[in-house]
């Protein structure tokens, strides 16, 4: 398990290029495998999450080959239809599996997806909405099994706007026949994504971004060359660590569009924005102002994946600060080891209570998720003195060159394997 060793208390200054979004290139991997021409996803970026997604297409039998960062995907010979308990474990996005198999083969056999350990995660909605196109499912040893003659399009109705749930149907539909409207679907700028990538295929999807999203469903596939859009989580947080450590940090192909709720706390902060074409620039040169309440909510609320990041932020802003998580039950795993380092926070419930300090302190702390771990380096960069923050195969996940990124913007940090 490797390790950072961060030495704080310096300013990050210059600019960095925004990854890929990693949201966006796992259902988009997924889908390939409902084509058996060649898809080409380009500049994928090198993070744990996408090699376990491509070592999964590989047990499906798709072929995978990499040119430079662009990966090709060749499902012509893909003839598997089950994904075992130890791929499957590995990551959230082995689920979207599911609805991609089933419309290729009509059936699926795929053990209960890993992921953060952020919360309970059930796939309920997932289940539900491939019933209603007609899916047989049964579960059991730890795996859910499908099977259907044909897959006929529908009207679903999501309980909540889950987008792993929305992108599933999603996959299931472009293929079934007739149409399937999912109603209180997910509206995440990766969605958006996903229709226009199936489109690209030859699919017929519209209404993504909206809360309701119709498939008219298509006898067959073609390929395509697609870039899926930048990681707005990821520029999301280096914003933050930006605001956090202080500096002037210029971010490179970024849509703003899909950060609005984040810009317009980071302006509350204090911090001065610059938004040109696909570039924002923050320049943060005082003590941040604590912004009274933060509220995760599904897209275009505040995104719980950047909750960790800001509840960092906080603890060193001048006054005090709510933050409260509304979709996941567990996902302040980061607070007792940002308290090591001097952070003033009480967990009541869903709410974490913050009274800012002035600055936080150096300490030995570890990483229990991909985006409390990044939250855990924003605040040791800000922090002063030294500290190391253990298991980073966490970040790994979904933050390609981390380390590689923050020193280009002056921070020290180093990778030590142990
Ligand atoms: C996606 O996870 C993202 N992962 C998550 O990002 C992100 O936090 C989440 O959406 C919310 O934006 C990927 O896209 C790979 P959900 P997903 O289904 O699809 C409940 C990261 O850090 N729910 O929208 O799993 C669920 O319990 C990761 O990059 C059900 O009740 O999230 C939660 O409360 C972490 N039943 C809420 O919906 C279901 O069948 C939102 O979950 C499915 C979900």
């Amino acid at each position: 398990m490797d390790k950072y060793i961060i030495n704080g208390g310096g300013r990050l200054e210059g600019s960095v290029r925004v990854q890929t979004a990693k949201n966006s290139v796992l259902p988009i991997l997924a889908a390939a495998v409902l084509t058996d021409e060649p898809v080409t996803v380009l500049n994928v970026p090198d993070i744990t999450d996408v090699r376990n997604m491509v070592k999964i297409l590989a047990c499906l039998g798709c072929k995978t080959t990499y040119s430079g960062n662009d990966l090709v995907i060749d499902s012509s010979s893909a003839n598997n239809c089950e994904i075992p308990r130890a791929l499957a474990h590995e990551l959230r996005s082995s689920v979207f599996l599911l609805g991609s198999v089933i419309s290729r083969f009509r059936r699926a056999k795929i053990a209960y997806p890993g992921g953060c350990d952020i919360g309970i995660r059930p796939v309920d909605l997932h289940l539900t909405g491939l019933k209603r196109l007609g899916v047989n499912i049964s579960e059991k040893n730890g795996y859910i099994e499908c099977q259907c003659d044909k897959l006929t399009g529908n009207e679903i109705m999501l309980d909540c706007p889950s987008v792993g749930a929305t992108e599933n149907i999603m996959l299931a539909a472009v293929t079934a026949k007739g149409t399937t409207i999912i109603k209180n679907a997910a509206r995440e700028p990766e969605i958006e994504d996903l229709q226009n990538f199936l489109n690209s295929l030859g699919a017929k999807v519209v209404g993504a971004g909206t809360g309701s999203v119709v498939v008219e469903g298509v006898e067959k596939l073609g390929g395509s060359v697609y870039q899926p859009i930048s990681d707005r989580i990821e520029a999301g947080t280096f914003l933050i660590a930006a605001a956090m450590c202080g500096g002037e940090v210029e971010l490179l192909g970024v849509n703003a569009e899909n950060l609005s709720s984040l810009l317009h706390k980071l302006r509350e902060n204090g911090c001065k924005l610059r938004i040109k074409n696909d570039k924002i620039y923050i320049r943060s040169d005082r003590r941040p102002v604590s912004v009274k309440s933060v509220e995760t909510q599904p897209y275009p609320g505040f995104p719980t994946d950047l909750q960790a990041q800001m509840t960092a932020l906080c603890t060193v802003c001048c006054g005090n600060s709510i933050i409260t998580e509304n979709l996941f039950e567990t996902r302040f795993k980061y607070v007792p080891e940002l308290r090591r380092m001097g952070a003033d926070i009480t967990v009541v419930d869903r709410s974490a209570f913050v009274r800012g300090v002035e600055k936080l302190r150096g300490a030995t702390v570890v990483a229990h998720d991909l985006r409390g771990g990044a939250a855990l380096v924003i605040a040791a960069l800000a922090a002063e003195g030294n500290s190391e923050v253990l298991d980073i195969s966490h970040i790994d996940r979904g933050y390609a060159g981390f380390e590689y990124k923050l020193s280009s913007l002056g921070a020290k940090i180093k990778r030590v394997g142990i």
